[in-house]
């Protein structure tokens, strides 16, 4: 009945769990959400008078489809600050979201019958587009033993005469690992001589908590740049995820095809999101800072809480706000796997979280700590009142 391409796509698990977490909260149930992929925190004052300002000064039409010339000029002066790299306001569209601009490019890019290459564990939104577009994900797995690092060897030999893209994604959601300049570098040089799409979703590239080299787009860009495509986004960093505002940065031909796309599906974003996100990129940037600091503390106290069960493995991540623990050591018969671990979690104690399944890392859970502290140290005692309940069956 419906149109093929569908049979293949699996919906958000993300989504669902924190449907779930808040069909409870309404019944009256007192829920302990960390399913929530985004800040806690309000969108920051000054971008939220831009917002308002925006409003009242009737700028509520259509602007022209790939955003106002302003607001891609402010993308293009971001890359240039912050990566060192020269980016023309002609390459850069804005999308409703990070999610859009990663849509956009699937659309523009892929055919049936093309191999698109991502690395596990992902945020599953990722092969999931690729799917909706036809085109085939070929997942490359990285390993808990070396904390999910991403090693360009198993890239490049997953490579055939199919391949059309590379997806990749640092800081990684739901790892928090990051991806090295050098492994990028190896990755570009390897897709250069193939002539292979390398698309980077950079939606948590503010969010990295230790001073670490980190130029992927300047790597990208000196080795293969017209074939580089960047997915950015303001919902992680300026706490905007109702504003929905992404970007992409792509050679101007291919910016060409995303407006044609554009211009025939969603036409500009929001006008009001996009003097708001005009005022958070121009804007001071201290509000970035602060959450970064407050994430910092919240990352390395539910970190602390977690692993002191032994049945709880963590590396603390990166960047992004995500715990990704390894809880194979508490399953068990009844619980065997980080779907029933999650599900009955929720039953039980009221913690909302989201299993390793979603992202094709079983045994694994995703905690977001883009939550307050008290709620963090609340859902950890559930969590390992819960992991105690499971002991009789596991001895
Ligand atoms: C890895 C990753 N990329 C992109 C996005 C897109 O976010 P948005 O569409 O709100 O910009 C998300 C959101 O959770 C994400 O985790």
């Amino acid at each position: 009945m419906f149109a093929e391409r569908l049979a293949q796509v699996q919906p958000s698990a993300t989504l669902k769990v924190a449907a779930e977490a808040d069909r409870l909260r309404r019944a009256g149930v007192d829920v302990v959400d960390f399913s929530a992929g985004e800040p806690d925190f309000p969108t920051p004052e000054h971008v939220k008078a831009a917002g308002k300002a925006a409003i009242d000064a009737n700028f509520t039409r259509y602007t022209v489809t790939p955003g106002i010339p302003e607001l891609r000029q402010a993308v293009a002066d971001r890359y240039k600050r912050d990566y060192g790299v020269e980016v023309a306001p002609t390459e850069v569209l804005m999308t409703v979201g990070g999610k859009h601009a990663l849509f956009n490019i699937a659309m523009a890019l892929f055919n049936p019958g093309d191999e698109v290459i991502t690395h596990a564990p992902y945020w599953p939104t990722i092969p999931e587009q690729v799917k909706l577009v036809g085109a085939t994900p070929v997942v490359v797995h990285t390993t808990p033993d070396d904390a999910f690092a991403l090693h360009a060897d198993a890239i490049i030999s997953a490579m055939t005469a199919k391949t059309k893209g590379i997806i990749l994604n640092s800081p990684c959601n739901p790892t928090g690992g990051l991806i090295s300049e050098d492994v990028v570098a190896a990755i570009a040089d390897a897709a250069a001589k193939k002539g292979v799409w390398v698309i980077i979703d950079l939606c948590y590239e503010q969010l990295i908590y230790e001073k670490v080299p980190h130029n992927l787009v300047k790597v990208l860009f000196d080795r293969h740049r017209d074939r580089t495509v960047l997915a950015g986004s303001a919902s992680k960093s300026y706490a905007m995820t109702g504003w929905r505002c992404g970007w992409t940065v792509a050679p101007k031909e291919l910016t060409s095809a995303f407006n044609l796309i554009q211009g025939q599906s969603t036409t500009n974003i929001c006008s009001i999101t996009q003097k708001a996100a005009l005022a958070a990129l121009q804007g001071p940037q201290d509000a970035v800072d602060a959450m970064l600091v407050e994430y910092r503390k919240r990352r390395d106290n539910i970190h602390a809480w977690l692993t002191a069960h032994p049945g709880v493995k963590c590396v603390k991540p990166s960047g992004a706000f995500y715990l990704f623990p390894d809880v194979s050591g508490l399953l068990t018969p009844d619980v065997p796997n980080t779907f029933a671990f999650a599900q009955q979690l929720l039953e039980k104690e009221h913690v909302a979280l989201t299993p390793g399944e979603a992202f094709d890392a079983p045994g694994f859970v995703r905690i977001s700590y883009a939550t307050s502290m008290d709620a963090l140290r609340e859902g950890a005692t559930r969590l390992l009142r819960f992991a105690e309940s499971l002991q009789p069956a596991r001895a």
